[in-house]
């Protein structure tokens, strides 16, 4: 049975990657926080720009996030950032188990599990990322894969940890690569996670934003967010633009005033 998703603002997240400079992070920040918008806004610099960013957002209403966190609270993590860290310098967000993570860094749905409990505990708020390679997705195992990378948060955390979490569908073939996937292949993935996520719990299940991923930019903004089961974006390429980034949020707000 459908499970329909209830009212709440959608959200655009821009993960600027190892990208930016001083100067060019700073030129961004200031292009974005000028400008008031219905939907949420989110930006997630490197973590070295967090104070600069945080800094330069105050008093707008644009939310920061942190690129990864780590699962361990403090120690010798050479490299690693701890949630409570990201909290201190402003984070609300955190993303948890992106693609490039995953395949780069090795990252396992275990570990990713332990990000996001870890994020449970302190209070930032995690934005799980899913999604499946061409090849799973030629061989017809998207929805197995998708489904194997959240079951691994439920087992570790439960249904109820997805109260006030984010969860991000991104598929790997359409990740800075300017193919995105069609609004109706981004739908039916996003419908199968809530109807997954309803099977535990409903209520939850329809009040998680389930952003969509991959070479989302202004042209096809729209009629992505137009898909009931969509409610906002997590944009690579199209963050580093002001301009792109504007009008996907404005797409956004469009959408919310439909
Ligand atoms: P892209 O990146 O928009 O450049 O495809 C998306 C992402 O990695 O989240």
């Amino acid at each position: 049975m459908a499970c329909p998703p209830v009212a709440v603002a959608m959200l655009v997240a821009g993960n600027w990657k190892m990208n930016g400079t001083r100067v060019s992070v700073d030129a961004l920040t200031s292009a974005l926080a000028a400008r008031a918008h219905a939907c949420e806004v989110l930006v997630i610099p490197p973590a070295v720009f967090v104070p600069q960013v945080s800094a330069a957002l105050s008093g707008s209403t644009v939310a920061l996030g942190s690129q990864t966190v780590s699962e361990f609270e403090s120690g010798a993590y050479t490299g690693e950032v701890s949630c409570t860290m990201a909290l201190e310098f402003g984070c609300r967000y955190a993303l948890v188990g992106h693609s490039e993570r995953r395949a780069l860094f090795a990252e396992s749905d275990a570990q990713v599990a332990a990000k996001f409990a870890a994020c449970k505990a302190t209070g930032l708020v995690p934005v799980l990322c899913v999604g499946e390679t061409l090849e799973e997705r030629e061989s017809g195992e998207t929805e197995a894969v998708v489904f194997r990378q959240v079951q691994a948060v439920l087992d570790a955390c439960g249904v109820g940890a997805f109260a006030d979490a984010v969860l991000a569908y991104e598929p790997v073939w359409a990740i800075g690569t300017g193919k995105t996937a069609s609004p109706d292949q981004a739908h039916i993935m996003h419908a199968a996670l809530r109807e997954r996520l309803a099977e535990s719990n409903a209520e939850i299940a329809g009040g998680l934003r389930i952003l969509y991923g991959g070479s989302v930019n202004a042209g096809n903004a729209s009629d992505l967010f137009a898909e009931r089961d969509i409610d906002g974006a997590l944009l690579g390429g199209a963050a580093l633009d002001a301009e792109a980034f504007e009008a996907i949020c404005a797409a956004a707000d469009a959408e919310m005033a439909r």
